[in-house]
């Protein structure tokens, strides 16, 4: 919460936090065709924005490599995972995109989470991701209403294990939770995308992330535009 008279910058530099203004000027999230028409459909529909919704458009496509079904929790109206599905279908529409979500809102917020306290986002719906889907005819998806992992994960196929999975679940226990499930089902060469790492109010996520940092057979890279990416090393069993 923000002080009277204390600026956002202030806050963050309290916190630790800073504004990040990198410098690189290569910008192919303007002029990619395919990903621009997915993100003219989708950007009404997320909290997200462009930069980390493009990096999640050429994630999934290396991900894509690796053999497995593809995973998010936390859809809310269904703008990332529409563009994760989007990328999927392109490579190959077998692999199922499951699109996981309460649609009652945050779940599981404790004492690690500085800004959330439960039920936040609740104003989305199955019938709303379902619109977004069907409007870029997306017919490889899954939608899975109810806690994730705790009410839905029994419903996750995924036979040949997964190979991607975006974690946007805003908070410390739902973070880990949703990884705890995912990594052993994550094939090598498989990717984890936690949304929430580099954002002020996000802590929770950042300080579950930064304590699994150093887990042999993971590679972790913080990306300036707030994302935390895990690359499941290649030598790695499932485990
Ligand atoms: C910030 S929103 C997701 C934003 C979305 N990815 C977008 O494109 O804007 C966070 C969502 O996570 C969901 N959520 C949080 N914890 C969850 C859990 N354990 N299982 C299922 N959904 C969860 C909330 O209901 C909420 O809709």
């Amino acid at each position: 919460m923000t002080k009277q008279g204390e600026s956002s910058e202030e806050k963050y530099r309290a916190a630790g936090y800073e504004r990040v203004e990198p410098k690189a000027t290569y910008a192919p999230w303007s002029d990619d065709v395919a990903f621009l028409r997915v993100n003219d459909v989708i950007k009404e529909h997320t909290l997200v924005d462009r930069y980390r919704c493009y990096e999640l458009w050429q994630l999934v496509a290396q991900a894509m490599k690796t053999p497995g079904d593809l995973l998010e929790v936390g859809v809310w109206r269904g703008g990332t995972g529409a563009i994760i599905a989007a990328q999927a279908a392109r490579r190959n529409r077998k692999r199922c995109v499951y699109l996981a979500d309460t649609f009652t809102g945050v779940v599981k917020a404790g004492s690690r989470d500085r800004y959330y306290r439960g039920g936040e986002h609740a104003n989305t719906s199955v019938e709303h991701v379902g619109r977004v889907l069907n409007t870029l005819e997306l017919d490889n998806t899954r939608v899975l209403a109810g806690v994730f992992p705790d009410e839905t994960a029994e419903q996750v196929a995924a036979e040949d294990g997964l190979c991607f999975c975006h974690i946007d679940v805003d908070v410390y226990e739902g973070a880990k939770d949703v990884t705890e499930w995912v990594l052993p089902r994550l094939n090598p060469g498989g990717i984890i995308v936690y949304d929430d790492y580099g954002f002020y109010g996000c802590e929770g996520v950042t300080e579950f992330v930064n304590g699994i940092m150093d887990k042999t057979g993971l590679v972790l890279v913080h990306n300036l535009n707030g994302h935390a990416v895990i690359v499941k090393a290649g030598n790695s069993t499932r485990d």
